[in-house]
């Protein structure tokens, strides 16, 4: 091993295990009491369908002598397992109304199978799935632990205010959740979305029980300590701990976002464009990742993935981002729903003007977009213009940027006068009359070689690009 292993930044919240990095492996190092019982699951039948099924992510027992030297010298480390690594690490927050249903599921499916096997999973927070492709996995392996009866089950508030909470929102209040999982680490409080929620929603069993019920205990508690230490006492029986995980699961399962579909939804039947640019569109751009097969590529601005597709048959990895959540819902919808399509493609939800921040403790539990590693090719098609006119970032910053993401790519370039960069520059006040195919060109020149260029039969240009040095 040539690097030092270094502490996840996310992992220090649970005393008993921390993940640790070192030449693309990632390690998990346990050093409590109970690690005995974590390596007789992680060695059995159970836990091997669980990572066969794809619910968990690959872990292997080290041995001893094959543990790398600098985890060995970490305070008292009883087991280190491995664990097979994700290509791209994402949140909750750049996930899709689609995307946080199925990582729910998986979580209420694998707290379950533990139930049957005398373990139980401590904890039910999203931050424990990450998706490999458009497949959710659980990577927590430190979140099992032997189960006890008594004690009610820890999971139930954290799922609802991280999964549940956010599925309501956006079925009852007709928004995208995003927002609100970005801007609270720690989920949807239940009397803050009881304030939310529309009269007739709360009618609703599912609303009523976990929602209006759990603010109510919740004001109760706060207000009298007796009230909370009768509940502690009370013996809770697995099955019951069960049922409630059934019940949930089926809540989380039946929720539809009533978000309205946005402008974007339609956009891959119902655009601009004609057959013959679109053909042209897609010869070049599948000509170059021929050519480059690249390892990961970032299709920026995706719309429902039809580029990513291309992609993803040339590359190692694709990660899709659009900024609207209906269409990378869409998106995502259609690759679960295509059991032999590609599974190298991750489609998230992330405004490029905006992109999710470094967050939590340090500014690193959950780390900004840009420092989560980059690129070995971009898409930028027909994105630019969107980024220059409606959000009002200069065309050198763009590039500048673009030239961070990855060292080669394909750039679109749309002229003021296609009807599309008409319609944005009709809502701005300002002409940006930088913006011309001129100015582009040049600009483009400060940052990048040119390789291929390409005029569409609709005037739309591509360029293939690698940045300078
Ligand atoms: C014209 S479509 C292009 C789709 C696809 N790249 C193509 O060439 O067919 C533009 C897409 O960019 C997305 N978009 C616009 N501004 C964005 C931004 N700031 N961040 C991420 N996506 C953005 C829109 O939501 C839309 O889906």
């Amino acid at each position: 091993m040539t690097e030092r292993p270094t502490a996840d930044p996310g992992s220090f919240r649970d005393p008993d295990n921390r993940v640790f990095t070192a030449d693309r492996q990632v390690f998990r190092v346990f050093n409590r009491r109970d690690a005995a019982d974590i390596e007789r699951l992680i060695r059995s039948e159970a836990f091997e369908d669980m990572v066969e099924l794809g619910m968990v992510v690959s872990t292997e027992v080290l041995e001893p002598a094959d543990i790398p030297g600098s985890i060995t010298s970490l305070p008292d480390p009883a087991l280190v397992v491995r664990h097979e690594r994700i290509p791209f690490i994402s949140y909750p927050y750049e996930w899709s109304f689609e995307m946080l249903k199925d990582a729910a599921a998986l979580t209420l499916d694998l707290a379950t199978r533990l139930l049957d096997h005398d373990y139980i999973l401590k904890d039910a927070t999203p931050y424990n799935v990450q998706f490999a492709g458009a497949r959710p996995v659980f990577i927590d392996v430190g979140s099992f632990e032997p189960y006890e009866e008594g004690p009610p089950w820890d999971g139930y508030n954290q799922f609802c205010r991280l999964f549940l909470n956010p599925l309501l929102y956006e079925r009852y209040v007709g928004q995208n959740f995003q927002h609100l999982l970005r801007s609270s680490l720690d989920g949807v409080d239940p009397g803050e979305l009881r304030a939310m929620l529309p009269l007739r929603s709360k009618w609703t069993k599912t609303v009523f029980t976990n929602v209006v019920l759990q603010d109510s205990l919740s004001r109760r508690f706060e207000a009298s300590a007796k009230a909370s230490s009768e509940v502690s006492g009370h013996v809770i029986k697995r099955g019951a701990i069960r049922r409630m995980i059934r019940g949930l699961r089926s809540s989380a399962a039946k929720q539809r976002s009533q978000v309205r579909r946005s402008s974007w939804s339609d956009y891959e039947s119902d655009n601009t464009y004609d057959q013959r640019s679109e053909d042209a569109k897609r010869e070049f751009v599948e000509s170059v990742l021929k050519r480059t097969q690249p390892g990961v590529v970032w299709d920026l601005g995706s719309n429902t993935g039809a580029y990513s597709l291309i992609a993803a048959r040339h590359a190692g990895y694709v990660v899709a981002f659009d900024r609207d959540p209906q269409v990378v819902d869409a998106f995502y919808t259609r690759l679960r729903a295509d059991p032999g399509g590609p599974t190298n493609v991750l489609p998230l939800v992330m405004d490029l003007v905006n992109p999710s921040p470094g967050q939590g403790w340090g500014h690193t539990e959950r780390k900004s977009l840009a420092d989560r590693g980059n690129a070995d090719f971009f898409l930028a098609l027909a994105l630019m213009h969107h980024m220059v006119i409606a959000g009002e970032v200069p065309i050198d910053s763009i590039l500048e940027w673009l030239a961070s993401v990855a060292p080669e790519g394909v750039i679109e370039f749309v002229p003021r006068e296609d009807p599309m960069a008409r319609r944005l520059l009709l809502r701005r006040s300002r002409s940006h009359g930088e913006y011309s195919a001129d100015g582009f060109a040049e600009a483009l020149g400060r940052y990048f070689t040119v390789g291929d260029r390409a005029e569409l039969p609709n005037g739309r240009i591509l360029y293939s690009v690698v940045r300078k040095v």
